[in-house]
């Protein structure tokens, strides 16, 4: 490919956009180009305001417009699998929103349809892409906490907007999905393998969907994992790995910042490691311009998306059956 700036554009406004923007912005390799909306009025009134050079009047003429690369699919969950593959079907390729699909037959007709047209796709975990997380897998890979025996996580916030997407059940609403998807991401990606079955407890609220989930995962070799996610709490997350000979704290796992401490606490002592970090939304970015102008892999592969997917499925099963479930 001969270009060295990708074009963007947003699909729909979403609110979550205002964190991805200044990351194009920044990006010496994307150019954020145009925004679309369901609605003609708040597509351009968007573009005014973010200083956006064009506005699509619906989703559909932004994947027709021949100058747009790079799809960002920000739309509630259970459109990111129709869309993202319309996108590809349209030449694009699409950086979505986390989770990349509600099922692991979405996250195959993803993958189907970004290898039929040879476009990237990769799931938006924001994390994944940020210095702190290289360096807690180093610390881990080391040797340092002995061998890797249980890990915890948590990842709940306050919800009480009004007809917010995440209350409904037909948008693929309810914590773990929203919140809950990030320690069970981040526990996999720690332990490097998947959980060979699961168990989950789900607090139902009145729309239908878990304000609040309880997991356990059993990986193998005896490792284990435990997280929490909630609506219902005020805002709390954190990552705790414990291994034979120490454990690491981890007080800012999923939206680190550029200047943050984890703490390793060995015989009682606790050491603090400063981790200097990036903008937490430019990582997936410039890994974008790597997939697209260097033909390099995504950090974040389908199969990586597709395990994820499976492994929340599972602990919904759990939760609604009332027994473990093996993957
Ligand atoms: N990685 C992160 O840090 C992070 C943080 C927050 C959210 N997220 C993810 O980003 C996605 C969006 O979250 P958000 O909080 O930004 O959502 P939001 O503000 O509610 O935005 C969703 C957008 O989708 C469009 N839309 C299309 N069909 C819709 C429908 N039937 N109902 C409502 N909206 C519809 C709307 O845009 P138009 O009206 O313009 O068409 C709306 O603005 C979710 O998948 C979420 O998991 C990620």
């Amino acid at each position: 490919m001969s270009k060295t700036v990708l074009n963007w554009g947003l699909l729909s406004t979403a609110r979550i956009n205002r964190a991805l923007i200044p990351a194009l912005r920044a990006s010496k390799r994307s150019h954020l180009l145009a925004v679309a909306s369901r609605s003609a009025d708040s597509a351009d009134a968007y573009a005014r305001e973010w200083r956006i050079p064009r506005a699509h009047h619906s989703y559909e003429a932004l994947l027709v417009d021949p100058e747009i690369d790079i799809v960002y699919n920000p739309l509630p969950n259970h459109l990111h699998a129709e869309w993202t593959i319309k996108a590809v079907e349209a030449g694009k390729h699409v950086l979505c929103e986390k989770p990349l699909a509600l099922s692991v037959d979405e996250v195959d007709a993803i993958a189907a349809a970004a290898h039929k047209h040879g476009r990237v796709v990769a799931e938006a975990f924001m994390y994944r892409h940020h210095p702190q997380t290289d360096k807690i897998r180093e610390i881990v890979q080391s040797g340092t906490l002995g061998e890797l025996k249980l890990l915890r996580g948590s990842f709940a916030f306050f919800l009480d907007r009004e007809g917010d997407i995440r209350f409904d059940p037909a948008m693929g609403g309810g914590s773990i999905w929203d919140v809950g998807c990030y320690p069970i991401s981040y526990m996999r990606t720690i332990v490097e393998a998947e959980p060979l079955e699961v168990f989950g407890w789900q607090a139902v609220g009145p729309t239908g969907i878990d304000v609040s989930f309880f997991g356990q995962l059993r990986f193998g070799d005896d490792i284990y994992g435990q997280f929490d996610s909630s609506f219902v709490t005020p805002f709390h997350s954190r990552m705790e790995l414990v291994g034979s000979e120490a454990t690491l704290i981890v007080p800012k796992p999923f939206k680190p910042g550029l200047d943050d401490e984890v703490f390793l606490v060995r015989d009682g002592k606790t050491e603090a490691i400063e981790v200097k970090g990036i903008d937490l939304y430019s990582g997936e970015v410039e890994d974008m311009a790597d997939a697209v102008l260097l033909g390099k892999h995504p950090r974040i592969s389908l199969q990586d998306s597709r395990a994820n997917v499976a492994t929340i499925k599972a602990l919904l099963e759990s939760a609604n059956k009332g027994v473990a479930v093996r993957l």
